[in-house]
């Protein structure tokens, strides 16, 4: 700490603009240091730093730090020859930093210090011209929108992939009946493609949120300043188009200090999470000995250390465990820009770890989870006996009084009736005899009845759009399909 003390004295004590800039190199002298008189605190350093995980942004920072200073040169505040320098260092730096050669300091205090300070060491006095009208307010939300901008992408394809996997075991099971649930109790019976088929369209809201959260990501902050704007004259256009950005920040004050883009983007991530958890616990359930309706595959199941019988739905159960880490991380964003003044306040650089961390993990959950899906076995006798049990066509019996004239509440009452006589009877609705139906419960009952209840009979008379009929659920599957090529 002494040594660097002198050192920043000595930087100070140089009087000359290009000396300066060669000591500003020198170990522990920050970019900042000209105003201070005593060196960092190596405490604040580390408390401070954020190096450590905003190196991530390492590929954003210098795509940015191009386009900005190709505008410079275009708006005469930088000679040609200059800004072909700094591209050309700054095109270096990334090999460098790619092949591990890069030295991350954390008295760099950050990713874009530590480009800079590469750079200058690299091309000198142009190097030092780079943040020419721009601040690391503006630059760092610039980072975190191209970063934003490509994640959500990737997100998204993987959610595509997802729907992928599952579309495809909807397809290959276009035939089988199981029970449908409500309360977890055996309600009426659904397709399993049907049963699919809702988590195909949670994730399509996702893939939309995702969309909408993109519009609002994808607008250029560069030009901001430190908080009130660019006293030099600047053309923000330019580096927009150069970095493909739809539109440019209107008010400088918020753009240095919005992170609305992040967090709306880890709102949709955290709904994607519940979908995905949802997802999980079925499968979890189902694989259970209790339910019995999958098998997973061996390559996505894990063993136990003791219990030699044991196949674990570990990769469900962990994605379902995750979600966790995603609410969190929007509830942290969420606690950090609560109560914030304007404009860029240091707070802000928490919101890095937990957005990298989220889309880390999102993009983790939904790897797992599209292999895991396409790779299950269904245990089609076991879930076509579920739908058999539990007398999962009341309803569609109430409704065969109901097309005789029947009021529904009495139709309900009297079916009610009909389930009690079967569970003392131990026995199936449709394992009563014509007769008892007829003398017992209603005079309107027919021979048809046996027809109209059996559950493929319940399943396919559902057709109006969004039920479970075949034939509906094949146009779901087409439309679902569609939607996909059309990205
Ligand atoms: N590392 C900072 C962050 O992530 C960059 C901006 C710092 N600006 C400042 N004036 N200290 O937010």
């Amino acid at each position: 700490v002494r040594g660097a003390k002198c050192e920043v004295r000595g930087a100070r004590s140089e009087g000359e603009a290009g000396r300066t800039t060669m000591k500003a190199r020198r170990k522990g002298h920050k970019p900042w240091g000209g105003r201070f008189a005593q060196a960092t605190d190596p405490l604040v350093e580390t408390y401070t730093a954020s190096i450590q995980f905003d190196r991530r942004l390492y590929r954003y920072d210098i795509q940015g730090s191009v386009a900005h200073a190709r505008m410079l040169a275009k708006c005469g505040l930088l000679a040609k020859a200059e800004a072909d320098k700094i591209v050309t260092g700054l095109h270096e730096i990334v090999g460098e930093i790619e092949r591990g050669e890069f030295r991350f300091d954390p008295s760099s205090e950050d990713i874009h210090m530590a480009i800079e300070g590469r750079l200058i060491e690299k091309v000198g006095e142009a190097g030092a011209k780079l943040h020419t009208g721009r601040s690391r307010n503006d630059q760092v939300v610039l980072d975190l929108r191209l970063y934003l901008r490509e994640e959500i992408g990737l997100v998204r394809r993987l959610v595509a992939g997802l729907q992928r996997a599952l579309i495809g075991q909807a397809e290959s099971h276009l035939d089988l009946i199981m029970p449908g649930y409500t309360h977890l109790q055996r309600a009426q019976p659904v397709l399993l493609a049907h049963h699919l088929m809702a988590y195909v369209e949670m994730l399509e809201r996702d893939r939309a949120r995702l969309t909408d959260a993109l519009v609002r990501v994808n607008v250029m902050p560069l030009g901001s300043g430190a908080l009130s704007g660019v006293g030099l004259p600047i053309d923000r256009r330019f580096v927009a188009r150069a970095l493909q950005f739809r539109s440019l920040s209107a008010n400088s004050l918020d753009a240095v200090s919005d992170r609305d883009f992040v967090i709306e983007s880890l709102a949709a991530f955290a709904l994607l999470m519940a979908h995905l958890s949802r997802l999980a616990e079925e499968i979890v359930l189902w694989a259970s000995s209790e339910f019995g309706f999958i098998e997973l595959p061996d390559a996505f199941a894990t063993g136990s250390s003791m219990m030699p019988q044991k196949k674990n739905p570990d990769v469900a159960e962990l994605t379902r465990a995750k979600t966790g880490r995603v609410f969190g991380a929007l509830v942290a964003l969420l606690t950090v820009v609560k109560g914030l003044p304007l404009s860029y306040n240091r707070d802000l650089q928490e919101d890095k770890e937990p957005l990298f961390d989220s889309v880390e993990t999102v993009k983790a959950a939904l790897s797992a989870m599209a292999p895991l899906v396409g790779g299950l076995a269904f245990h089609r006798d076991r879930m076509r006996k579920a739908a058999q049990d539990g007398f999962l066509n009341a309803t569609d019996m109430a409704d065969y009084l109901v097309l005789k004239g029947v009021p529904f509440r009495q139709a309900h009452e009297i079916v009610g009736r009909v389930v009690r006589r079967c569970l003392s009877k131990r026995c199936r609705i449709e394992e009563l005899s014509l007769k008892e139906l007829q003398t017992r419960f209603s005079g309107l009952f027919d021979q048809d009845v046996f027809a109209y209840i059996a559950v493929e009979a319940c399943v396919d008379r559902r057709r109006a759009t969004g039920g479970t009929a075949t034939a509906t659920v094949k146009k779901a599957i087409g439309t679902a399909k569609t939607r996909l090529r059309s990205g």
